[in-house]
């Protein structure tokens, strides 16, 4: 046994860091590939979950964020700024801790997991709630990030995709080669891009022997890949990929294309059906966001373009304890009772 060490000690050779690069981590990665018994009988696939909610602030943007930051530091930055549905600010705000930095979030107002905002908030970030939009505040980011020494963190940062290809590595490492098919929930789309470098470098090097196709899922009322242009007003109840005009557009059309996959819409009741079977069923707690990998994974079953036997992975990107409310929301009210062993029994229908 020999215990992980954190994505960029154990995959230091594929990533841009050197031996003088200071490596700010959390210990992010390894996480569980965890096999799907209701999800694979409902497809008749052998289908996985990557489960990225068990990364250390609950999210996969860890990944990208010990590579980001450990740049960030070795360039000498004394503070950094991302704008966020929530998970990014939360790992840019632990990961700035850890670095000793400065760092200040945008965020957009009312529109983020109480879970998410906490964690932002807890680890001593400057947190700015706009009124507008994620994609208002990433525009503001990136003027501020241009205009004043602060260093941008979001995932059009480049050392960001690095560190999240690494998801795609251990998938190939864990399984011996790569799944025919990866579903993926897609929002800013660069994880989609990420996880399709991992692939393709994968391939290249003789590590796997082949590449999955790419299928990528937006909520239906937040889909610009899927209708082809931005979106002025993104709604969904999965607030994390509530996103009208993805920073890596292009990057994700190329996965799509290169993989000969595909990025479709899935409903919001689809999603909030997917994170109940998730929970339900295969007892992983997910957040809403990242159910709609499962979701669009029933859908393309049932649209023929995922046949029976494929061997499947659906990322599922972030920890259900993110969204409390959600949860509590859509299940029955608990029970009250007095100390009384009877009531009880009776409340639980055993007597
Ligand atoms: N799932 C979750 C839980 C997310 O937080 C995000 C993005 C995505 C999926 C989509 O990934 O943007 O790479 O396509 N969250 C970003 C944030 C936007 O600010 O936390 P993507």
């Amino acid at each position: 046994f020999r215990a992980w060490r954190g994505l960029i000690e154990e995959y230091r050779d594929r990533l841009p860091v050197s031996a003088t690069t200071p490596v700010v981590t959390l210990l992010e990665g390894g996480t569980p590939l965890v096999p799907a018994r209701r999800v694979s009988q409902l497809t008749g696939c052998e289908v996985f979950l990557k489960v990225e909610g068990l990364n250390p602030t609950g999210s996969f943007k860890d990944r990208g964020m010990t590579v980001a930051i450990s740049k960030a530091v070795e360039d000498g930055a004394k503070a950094v700024i991302c704008a966020s549905t929530g998970n990014t600010s939360a790992s840019a705000a632990a990961y700035a801790v850890r670095a000793g930095l400065a760092c200040a979030v945008l965020v957009p107002r009312g529109k983020i997991a109480m879970g998410k905002l906490a964690q932002a908030l807890v680890h001593g970030a400057k947190l700015l709630q706009v009124e507008g939009s994620f994609d208002d505040c990433l525009e503001m980011t990136r003027k501020l990030a241009e205009n004043y020494p602060i260093a941008l963190v979001n995932s059009v940062n480049p050392h960001r995709l690095q560190g999240q290809k690494t998801a795609a590595f251990e998938i190939v490492d864990a399984l011996g080669d790569a799944p025919d098919v990866h579903c993926i929930p897609v929002g800013n789309a660069g994880n989609i891009s990420a996880y399709w470098m991992g692939y393709r470098e994968y391939a290249d090097d003789g590590v796997a022997t082949r590449r999955p196709r790419m299928l990528g899922f937006q909520a239906s009322g937040a889909a610009p890949l899927v209708g082809g242009s931005p979106v002025t007003h993104p709604q969904t109840i999965a607030t994390a990929i509530r996103i009208g005009n993805p920073a890596s557009w292009r990057l994700a059309e190329a996965a799509r294309d290169e993989s000969g996959g595909a990025i479709q819409a899935v409903t919001d009741r689809q999603i909030a059906a997917a994170y109940r079977l998730l929970a339900q069923e295969e007892g992983v707690f997910v957040e809403l966001a990242s159910a709609a990998s499962v979701a669009g994974l029933l859908q393309a079953h049932e649209q023929g373009l995922v046949e029976q036997g494929l061997r499947v992975v659906c990322t599922v990107t972030g920890n259900g304890l993110k969204d409390p409310d959600w949860a509590i929301s859509g299940a029955p009210a608990p029970v009250t009772i007095p100390v009384d062993a009877y009531a009880a029994a009776s409340a639980l229908e055993l007597a």
